[in-house]
């Protein structure tokens, strides 16, 4: 299994490009199935997350053509509806099929994807959703069988939570129905909205994109015919990357941002004492000597994002006092907390807050790697420490962070992965 291998203390400098962001790349993936006709992805992040995706539109029967940033996918030739147990298990994200699956084909059988390490996780704002639009469900054998031969019927959809992943697949699943859906209490976040314009510019009536009331007229049963998209900038990699240079107190430049989707991120590092130069769709980070102490909330977007969390927790683990987080969407969110304690963080939780008591140093370790997300702030902190950090099971990290050891590497961090012998 491969593991980074650390030297902390170094300086950071220069430029990163950002890639395209994982999750919009992974709804658009999913909305292709909208299709009978080619379509062209381009900018995808080089990441395992959106190799097992197109992996299972393959096994659907789709013809795919994959190189790195670059998708040619085809599902006109898409001759089963089952996302088998083997695929789904890898990655949650497998659930947005779901709902365009069973919209142009009338049927469908998804595995249930299972415990996750950041929470319950369930689908039931999703199902709920789809038997609104006259959809029959049945979960047997592990998976959901889901039937609405007639097609799907618009409908008024009112989700009790707001939930990014349930939000997409009903866009997706109202594109083909009959009638009109009306979504209350929508997901915002950039990935809904490009997933939304995605499927309007395929000709389908949205109203509301980017509120948290979205109105779809559908198809009845009318594939869509997409042009090519080019995947929006992650906005959770762009964020990482400014803690790197936060953390590391250097100055440098993200290239390919969207400043607008990190808003929440920047306005945390102002107050920590980092400053900003923003130039048309890169920004450079000019750090702070010390960090200032940081309370923080998670939630939905505009709000502070769950994605951010941990890598904050790593700052704050260096800042000047007591900081405050308090996660919000996940319940199982701080498996990270006891990793970076093993590095010298002085962390105390309680219920779904941490008390981050700032220490001066911290002292390079082997720590394992939990989530994708809870992964970047052991790099983070490995950035910092003092002497060598392990970071094992970075599977987690290759899920969604492109590159992350040869992007550090080349803003000149000591970062290299490593075989276990
Ligand atoms: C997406 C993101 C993930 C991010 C999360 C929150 C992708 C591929 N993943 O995950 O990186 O951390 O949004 O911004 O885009 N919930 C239910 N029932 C449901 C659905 C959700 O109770 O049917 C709950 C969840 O347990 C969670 C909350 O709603 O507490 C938000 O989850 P949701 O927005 O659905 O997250 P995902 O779409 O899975």
């Amino acid at each position: 299994m491969d593991y980074l291998e650390i030297v902390g203390g170094n300086t950071l400098s220069g430029e990163v490009t950002i890639s395209g962001a994982k999750n919009a790349a992974l709804p658009i993936i999913a909305a292709t199935i909208l299709s009978d006709k080619p379509v062209t992805l381009t900018n995808l992040p080089n990441v395992v997350d959106i190799c097992t995706l197109l992996k299972l539109l393959s096994m659907l029967g789709a013809d795919v053509a994959h190189d790195k940033t670059v998708a040619a996918i085809n599902n006109g030739s898409i001759n089963s509806t089952k996302a088998v147990y083997e695929i789904v298990s890898k990655m949650r994200a497998s659930i947005l099929v779901l709902g365009p699956l069973l919209t142009r084909f009338g049927e469908c059988e998804v595995s249930l994807p299972g415990g996750c390490a950041i929470g319950q996780r369930p689908i039931d704002l999703h199902l709920k959703a789809l038997e609104s639009m006259g959809a029959t469900i049945e979960i047997k054998g592990g998976y959901v069988r889901a039937e609405a031969k007639d097609g799907l019927k618009g409908a008024k959809i009112v989700f009790d939570k707001i939930t990014v992943g349930g939000t997409e697949n009903i866009v997706m699943a109202a594109a083909l129905a009959h009638g009109t859906t009306t979504i209350l209490n929508a997901a915002k976040e950039p990935e809904v909205v490009q997933l939304c314009e995605m499927i309007a510019d395929a000709g389908v009536k949205i109203e509301g994109i980017g509120s948290s009331e979205l109105t779809i007229e559908g198809t009845c049963g009318k594939a869509l015919e997409f042009k090519t998209v080019e995947i929006i900038p992650d906005r959770i990699e762009a964020g990482t990357y400014l803690c790197a240079g936060a953390i590391t107190h250097s100055s440098i430049t993200l290239n390919k941002v969207n400043h607008g989707h990190i808003r929440a991120s920047i306005d945390k590092l102002e107050s920590m004492g980092c400053t900003f130069e923003l130039f048309d769709d890169s920004i450079t980070i000019h750090p702070s000597p010390k960090l200032n102490a940081v309370n923080l909330i998670t939630i939905e977007y505009p709000g502070f994002p769950t994605d951010m969390q941990a890598q904050f927790m790593a700052l704050a683990i260096l800042a000047k006092g007591e900081s405050l987080i308090e996660e919000r969407l996940f319940e199982n969110r701080f498996m990270h907390v006891s990793e970076l304690n093993r590095l010298g963080a002085d962390i105390w939780l309680k219920g779904s807050t941490a008390a981050i008591k700032g220490v001066d140093t911290l002292y390079g370790a082997e720590v394992m790697a939990t989530d994708l997300r809870a992964s970047s702030a052991l790099v983070l902190a490995g950035l910092v420490a003092q002497g060598t950090t392990k970071v094992g099971r970075i599977y987690h990290l290759d899920r969604g962070y492109d590159d992350l050891e040869g992007k550090l590497s080349k803003l000149g961090a000591n970062i290299t992965r490593k075989k276990e012998a």
